[in-house]
């Protein structure tokens, strides 16, 4: 097991894990972070399995080399593909990897009166069935209602969340997973970067229906998990320093990074292969 401390490592392939980042850093301040986007190779969720649980791994190791002993897989589609593979096979002593699907099932129903539960997500991510396997494995009584959105994540990554053809396509989608229940009362996003349109959400969901961001539940959970796991806890750096890297442009990351982080960001470009 490694004795050197290290910072927490958030990794997502792209901006969306930003809007998790965001939450665990105003709950959890005292720690440092490094936060990894993949965004020469963003979007991971209409990529086949192998190649997700590739481009997670190696963004997963450079992390580690980096020296964080915590990583946190920010996003749904390497959690759903990528997670289990990467903890059975790939971890070295004293390396831990953390995903947000769990999280967000241990707690989705406490958001729910009439147990159907619609999830918006990538190709990636409804395909793994893994929100339908977590969720039926918690909570047997809840139904669970996917559909896939691939336009989004490419809709928020070129920052055209504001423009008008956006609210055509949330519509058009809110529409169609809500078609399959007229009952569904919560809407779970179930990508990092939806949470980027949650304007447009607003505006295309009936009032009554709940719309969740993992964000501050992933937060919570980590919280929660660094209090049990306190051998996890010691190896934690906590001297309130982020770093943030990009594979692709910095200056870009720190364009559009500040749209999701809501502060300033500073990145620089890294190879992870
Ligand atoms: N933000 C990611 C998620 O939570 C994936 C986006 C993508 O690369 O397709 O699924």
């Amino acid at each position: 097991m490694s004795h050197k401390k290290g910072a927490i490592g958030i990794f997502d392939s792209g901006y969306g894990g930003l809007s998790v980042f965001k939450e665990i850093k105003k709950l959890l301040p005292e720690y440092d972070y490094i936060y990894l986007g993949d965004n020469a190779r963003v979007p991971y969720g209409t990529r086949s399995f192998d190649t997700v649980y590739e481009f997670t791994r190696q963004c997963v190791f450079k992390l580690f080399d980096l020296g964080c002993n915590l990583v946190i897989l920010a996003c749904n589609t390497a959690s759903a593909k990528a997670l289990k593979n990467i903890q059975k096979k790939d971890l070295p002593p004293g390396k831990k990897v953390l995903g947000v699907i769990r999280p967000t099932t241990e707690i989705i129903h406490t958001f729910t009166q009439s147990n159907k539960i619609g999830i918006l997500a990538t190709q990636g991510t409804v395909k793994s069935e893994s929100y339908l396997m977590e969720i039926a494995k918690f909570h047997p009584h809840i139904d669970v209602y996917q559909h896939a959105c691939p336009l989004w994540v490419p809709i928020v990554e070129y920052g055209e969340k504001d423009s008008p053809g956006t609210s055509y396509f949330v519509k058009r989608d809110i529409e169609r997973l809500l078609s399959k229940d007229k009952d569904i009362d919560t809407i779970l996003l179930a990508c990092t970067h939806y949470p980027l349109l949650m304007n447009v959400l607003k505006k295309h969901t009936p009032e009554h229906i709940n719309i969740v961001s993992q964000g501050p539940l992933v937060a919570s959970s980590l919280q929660d998990y660094l209090s049990r796991h306190t051998e996890i806890d010691n190896l934690c750096l906590k001297n309130g320093k982020t770093d943030f890297y990009t594979t692709d442009n910095p200056s870009e990351f720190n364009k559009q990074g500040k749209i999701f982080f809501k502060q300033n960001v500073f990145s620089q470009h890294i190879e992870v292969i």
